[in-house]
């Protein structure tokens, strides 16, 4: 049965214009600008009832609703995706190519960036020209994507790696995933001066760069009936689209309060100043309550009765390896987002948020599936139990499947992407 491919293909769009997480958040605030939602003034409260707060790759934005005061429904994923990041000093020589060093960011499949065409973008801090704001110290941010593609990590020939056959492909970090952008001629074009030349800067003014490589490729939809879509970053961009889409959906109608809290640095830990693991999301939120009045004592009891959808991708079954999952608890693609459970609070699921999210599901006529890790393999986590530790909320950790997780280019099925934005759209409601 061929599935509707419009969920997926606002999907793979909405992954193709966020190369990074700083993208997505800016592709995220124009999709919510346009749904009518105002960038947060603590100082008031919104006039539409639509507000967003937006710092580098953390977004949060929220839905008053008919009752603000309320107890609220919450949506949480992250932004960002493991990659090859441009080291503070790029620039090297070696067999006469110039090469850019990287240093690998999160836990990224590294033979899935190999013989790629490699795209280059993020956030580039200049100097404020000392005229424009009569101090010589100022900065500011520039985001920025190169619109072609330009770097390329090749792969060793099999005639040079005859043990490839025996002991498989073994990657360094170090030495082996350095992207190859140009051939030198006499020194070489420094990548500081490149890039300032990319930005229409002088070359002294740019100061310090969060830059990426990214797979050219955009997203295709494949399969014998168009089942399948595949795109980089789909973890966890997929989550981070279903949660817009729904908030964005009860926008107009809401009864109570809904809240989309979107953090960066999930592939690293989550403690820094944008992860899920800092005081952001509840000064944030704490902000939002002063600004529409709300008393500090109702607010901490609406917060305590409210409830968090912590939403990452899931782990299909692999047809490859069904060895490697547990196996009374195998996903299928296409089958519905799993419901996550771990009894050592990997995942922050627990019973009753488990039923909520599947009579919600039951009611709004979606499959759902669960998901329990093999016992004698380490378990994955989310930003759920942070989350639920730092706002002392229940929780339900929940994921549409996929395959490849990690690798620079993933694959789900199109019919959860529907599934998935329908279950977060009920969530709310
Ligand atoms: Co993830």
């Amino acid at each position: 049965m061929r599935v509707d491919p419009a969920a997926a293909h606002s999907l793979g769009e909405f992954i193709d214009r966020s190369p990074t997480q700083f993208h997505a958040v800016a592709t995220a605030v124009q999709m919510l600008r346009q749904s009518g939602f105002q960038e947060f003034d603590p100082s008031e409260p919104s006039a539409s009832g639509r507000a967003y707060y937006q710092t580098g790759g953390v977004l949060i934005a929220w839905v008053d609703g008919a009752s603000p005061d309320r107890p609220g429904r919450y949506i949480a994923a992250h932004t960002d995706s493991p990659n090859l990041r441009i080291r503070p000093r790029p620039d090297m020589v070696t067999a006469g190519i110039s090469q850019l060093g990287v240093e690998v960011y999160g836990g990224a499949l590294l033979n899935s960036w190999l013989d790629r065409d490699l795209g280059l973008a993020g956030r580039i801090t200049v100097r404020e020209s000392s005229t424009s704001t009569g101090s010589g110290s100022a900065v500011r941010d520039i985001l920025w994507r190169c619109d072609a593609p330009l770097l390329r990590v090749p792969q060793l020939a099999i005639h040079l790696d005859r043990e490839i056959g025996d002991r498989g492909l073994v990657l360094d970090r170090q030495r082996h995933m350095t992207p190859i952008w140009g051939i030198p001629d006499g020194k070489g074009v420094p990548f500081g001066a490149w890039i300032a030349e990319q930005i229409d800067v002088e070359p002294g003014d740019v100061l310090a760069w969060d830059l990426a490589c990214f797979d050219f490729q955009n997203h295709s939809i494949i399969g014998a009936d168009g089942e399948f879509l595949c795109a980089a970053r789909l973890d966890n961009l997929t989550s981070c689209f279903a949660g817009l889409d729904a908030l964005i959906e009860v926008a107009e109608d809401s009864e109570r309060p809904t809240f989309l809290m979107l953090f960066d640095h999930e592939e690293v830990g989550s403690a820094t100043s944008w992860g899920a693991d800092s005081s952001l999301p509840s000064r944030v939120l704490e902000l939002r309550a002063s600004a529409l009045g709300i008393e500090r004592q109702s607010w901490l009891r609406a917060l305590g009765s409210s409830v968090l959808l912590s939403a990452d991708m899931a782990h299909a079954t692999h047809p490859n390896y069904p060895e490697r999952h547990e196996p009374s608890h195998h996903i299928a693609l296409g089958g519905g987002p799993a419901i996550k459970y771990n009894s050592n609070e990997r995942y922050a699921t627990s019973s009753t948020t488990a039923g909520l999210f599947k009579s919600v599901c039951a009611d709004a006529g979606i499959a759902v599936q669960e998901y329990s890790h093999r016992g004698d393999m380490a378990c994955g986590s989310t930003i759920g139990p942070l989350l639920a530790s730092q706002l002392g909320i229940p929780t339900v950790d929940v994921g549409a499947p996929q395959l490849s997780m990690h690798s620079a280019r993933e694959m789900m099925a199109v019919a959860d992407v529907q599934m998935l934005n329908a279950s977060f759209a009920a969530w709310y409601r």
